[in-house]
C-alpha cells in the first residue's frame, strides 16, 4: 500500500467499482420505473408478474450494487485519506446509512408486501386493498431511499466545499494526485 503507483491504481480500480454498484442501485431504479409502468395497467397476472420481476432485480442488483458501493467506498477512504477522514466523507456515511436503514427497514419489507399482495391478487381474481397500501409504502420510502442516494453524489463531487485540508490531501507529500 506505501508505492505511490500502487495506491493510485488501488483508488482508480475501487472507484470503477464504486461507479459499477451506482451504476446498478440508479439503473435497476428506472428500470423499474419502466416495469411498474408497463405492467400495472394489465392483468392481474401481469402485475404480479411485475412485482415478481422487480422484487428479483432488487434483490439481484440493487442490494449488491448498494453493498458494493458502500465496501468500494471504504477502499476508497482508507487508500486516499488513511485516518484523516474528511469531513464530507462523513456527509456520504451519514446519508448512506440513513439510507441503508430505511431500505432494509422499510422498503424491503413494502416490497415484499406488494409482491405477495399482488400474487395474491392474481391467484383470486381481484386486486387485494392491500396492495395499494403496500404500494404507497414503496413509493413513499423508496423514494427518500434514491433521494439519498442522488444527494450523495453531489456530496463526493463536489468535495471541496465539505472538506478541510483536501487539497494537502489531493497532493500528497510526493505529489501524486490519484485521479
Ligand atoms: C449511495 C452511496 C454513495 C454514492 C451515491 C457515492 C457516489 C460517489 C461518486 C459519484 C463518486 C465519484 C466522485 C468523483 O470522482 O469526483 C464517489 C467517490 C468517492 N466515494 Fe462515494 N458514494 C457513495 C457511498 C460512499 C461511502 C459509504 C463512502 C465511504 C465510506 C464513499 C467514499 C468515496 C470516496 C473516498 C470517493 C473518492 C473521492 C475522491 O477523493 O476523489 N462513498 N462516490
Amino acid at each position: 500500500m506505501s508505492s505511490p503507483a500502487f495506491r493510485r491504481n488501488a483508488f482508480r480500480a475501487l472507484l470503477t467499482l464504486h461507479l459499477i454498484g451506482l451504476t446498478l442501485v440508479i439503473g435497476v431504479r428506472f428500470a423499474s420505473f419502466g416495469i411498474e409502468h408497463a405492467t400495472s395497467a394489465g392483468s392481474l397476472q401481469f402485475l404480479s408478474w411485475g412485482r415478481e420481476l422487480m422484487g428479483t432485480l432488487a434483490r439481484s442488483l440493487t442490494l449488491p450494487g448498494f453493498l458494493l458501493t458502500i465496501a468500494s467506498g471504504i477502499g476508497l477512504v482508507v487508500v486516499r485519506y488513511g485516518k484523516r477522514v474528511p469531513r464530507w466523507v462523513w456527509a456520504k456515511v451519514v446519508l448512506t446509512t440513513v439510507g441503508l436503514v430505511l431500505a432494509v427497514k422499510f422498503v424491503g419489507p413494502a416490497l415484499e408486501g406488494a409482491r405477495n399482495w399482488a400474487r395474491w391478487s392474481a391467484q383470486h381474481g381481484q386486486l387485494a386493498p392491500q396492495f395499494a397500501d403496500s404500494l404507497s409504502q414503496v413509493s413513499i420510502y423508496g423514494s427518500i431511499v434514491f433521494a439519498l442516494i442522488l444527494l450523495t453524489i453531489p456530496v463526493a463531487v463536489w468535495k471541496p466545499v465539505l472538506s478541510f485540508g483536501m487539497h494537502q490531501n489531493l497532493t500528497r507529500k510526493s505529489g501524486d494526485t490519484f485521479t
